[in-house]
C-alpha cells in the first residue's frame, strides 16, 4: 500500500542548510518563520488566529533512506528510530510544535521552526494538549540528560 499526500503549503525559514539549525540537549528552538499556505486552501485557516500553538505536519523532502537504530546528536547511545525525532525514518514524515505570532492572509508567522527553507507542509492542527507536565515521562532523554551533568 502507498499514501500519495500533496503540500497544502511551504515553510519560509531562515535556515538553509541541517547544520544551521540548532540540535542536542537543551537546544532551543525560536527560529521565526513563516507557514505559507497555497491559496487553494486558504479558507481552510478560517479561525486559526484563536490558537496560540499549533502543530505543523511536514515532509522531511532532503533526507534519504532511513536508519532503524541511530545515534541521535543528543546522546552517544543508539535508540530505536520511533524513539527518536530522527529526519531518516521509514515515512520521512516530521512534526513541529509552533507558536503562532499572526496571520497575514495565508501567510502564518510562527516562533518556534527547525526546518529546512522550502520544506513542504502536510497538514497543520491546533495545539490542544491535555497531558499533565507531571506525568510525561522523557525516556532515554532524560537519562541522557543526567548523563551530561
Ligand atoms: C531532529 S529533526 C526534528 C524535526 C521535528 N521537530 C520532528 O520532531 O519531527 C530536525 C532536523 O531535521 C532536519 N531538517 C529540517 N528540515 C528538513 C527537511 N526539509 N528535509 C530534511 N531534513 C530536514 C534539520 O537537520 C533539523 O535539525
Amino acid at each position: 500500500m502507498e499514501i500519495t499526500m500533496r503540500p497544502i503549503g511551504f515553510v519560509r525559514s531562515p535556515y538553509r542548510t541541517t547544520s544551521q539549525v540548532p540540535k542536542g540537549l537543551g537546544a532551543k528552538h525560536d527560529a521565526e518563520g513563516v507557514l505559507e499556505i497555497l491559496e487553494e486552501f486558504e479558507i481552510g485557516l478560517t479561525d486559526i488566529e484563536g490558537f496560540s500553538h499549533l502543530i505543523v505536519v511536514w515532509a522531511f523532502d532532503r533526507s534519504e533512506g532511513f536508519e532503524l537504530l541511530g545515534t541521535p546528536p543528543s546522546d552517544n547511545r543508539p535508540h530505536g528510530v520511533f524513539a527518536t525525532r530522527s529526519p531518516r525514518r521509514p515515512n520521512p514524515i516530521g512534526l513541529t510544535t509552533v507558536e503562532l505570532a499572526r496571520r497575514d492572509g495565508r501567510m502564518l508567522h510562527v516562533r518556534g521552526i527547525d526546518m529546512l527553507e522550502g520544506t513542504p507542509i502536510l497538514d497543520i492542527k491546533p495545539y490542544l494538549s491535555s497531558i499533565p507536565a507531571e506525568t510525561l515521562k522523557r525516556g532515554w532523554l532524560a537519562e541522557a540528560a543526567a548523563r551530561q551533568k
